[in-house]
């Protein structure tokens, strides 16, 4: 079995960029085969924007969100230093993705969630792998404040965004995208919660262009939900509110050093509603095939926004345009079946059929 997993089959992160992260011969690896996600050109997207944009279709990871990246790294090295336990805070996503990992490891996996914020795509995940799922009565900025306590103690492993071995996994997509692409995009945009991935991405951004694999770095744009958009107002928002469940922060972990990374880049946040974000989920469905979650379209809908308000400034026109999907639709699948009533059944022929199908 110890030859089995020398193998090549199965890569993940590590395996792929192991001379970028913090990992030696000796870091026992936990991975499901991480990373390696399309970069999909969006022709219809693209016309819209009169750009060439490209889709990074982040829930193709084995949990199906990016956070798998990061957690392959921040499980091994946890491993490494004899955790026996991991904790973390999540809006949904990184606590799937850490269930997962804990149970490939062989570790236990606490997780404490906002009660009632959760889509049931992820609180399943959860159940699933069998992590012990706490729920409070608290968002999750309260969630992250008591993950921190416990770090603390040294009784569990914490695997949230504040660990820097999940931000150093996570520069895996920036290079992946740099490696397909020949070289760096000249806009790179995707949502902002807790502010990590954008640090990440900066972060590999930057590391290859030091390495002479990129000529230029991409202008970082972060996109925020109206009623939950700290950085974009530059103040702790008590209370968030959005659909977009995974985004629904108040105060984020990675704060200053997110918005250092689109200081530098001379890129920008920007907000949407809750209504934006839902349409441009499913136009980018029903126009592109790519079904993503509520967050993950908030880069979407700011893409329509930047090109109702012209914003060439931002946007020039004919850029190569990067934007990372962060989440599968499958994620959060109450958010499309409210839309759905279902007619009632009709005879079992043709012509039966062929009527419904008219009628609809
Ligand atoms: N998109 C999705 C689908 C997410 O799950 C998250 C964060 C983000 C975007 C924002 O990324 O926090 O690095 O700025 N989800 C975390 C979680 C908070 O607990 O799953 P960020």
């Amino acid at each position: 079995m110890q030859n089995e997993s020398k193998k090549s089959w199965g890569r993940g992160v590590i395996d792929r960029y192991r001379s970028h992260l913090p990992v030696s011969e000796t870091t026992p690896i936990v991975t499901l085969g991480e990373g390696s996600t399309p970069l999909v050109l969006a022709p219809r997207l693209s016309d819209r924007i009169e750009c060439r944009v490209l889709i990074k279709c982040e829930g193709l990871n084995p949990t199906g969100s990016f956070k798998d990246r990061g957690m392959t790294v921040a499980v091994s090295k946890a491993l490494e230093r004899g955790a026996t336990a991991l904790i973390c805070a999540s809006t949904g996503n990184t606590s799937a993705s850490a269930a997962a990992y804990a149970a490939r490891a062989g570790i236990r996996c606490a997780v404490i969630l906002p009660a009632g914020k959760i889509a049931s795509g992820k609180m399943v995940q959860a159940i699933a792998h069998g992590a012990q799922i706490v729920s409070i009565k608290g968002n999750f900025d309260d969630a992250l404040r008591i993950v921190r306590e416990f770090g603390d103690q040294d009784e569990f492993a914490i695997v949230n965004s504040i660990n820097p071995d999940r931000i150093a996994g996570q520069k895996t997509a920036a290079f992946e995208t740099i490696d397909e692409l020949g070289d760096a995009p000249n806009i790179h945009i995707l949502p902002l919660g807790n502010a990590g991935n954008l640090t990440a991405y900066a972060a590999g951004y930057s590391e290859y262009k030091k390495l002479g694999k990129s000529g230029g770095l991409p202008r970082m744009i972060g996109i925020q939900a109206e009623h939950a958009a700290p950085i974009f107002h530059r103040r702790v928002i008590e209370k968030p509110e959005t659909i977009a469940s995974a985004i629904r922060i108040g105060n984020p972990a990675s704060w200053e050093l997110a918005q250092r990374a689109i200081d530098e880049s001379g890129g920008a946040v920007e907000i949407v509603t809750d209504r934006e974000i839902l349409e441009a989920q499913s136009w980018l469905a029903q126009t592109e095939g790519i079904f993503v979650e509520p967050a993950s379209a908030a880069p979407i809908a700011g893409l329509f926004k930047f090109a109702r308000e012209k914003r060439r400034d931002l946007i020039p026109k004919d850029a190569t345009v990067v934007c990372t999907c962060t989440g599968h639709g499958l994620k959060d699948p109450e958010i499309v079946s409210a839309k759905f009533s279902e007619t009632a059944p009709v005879a079992p022929n043709i012509q039966a059929v062929r009527e419904a199908i008219t009628r609809s």
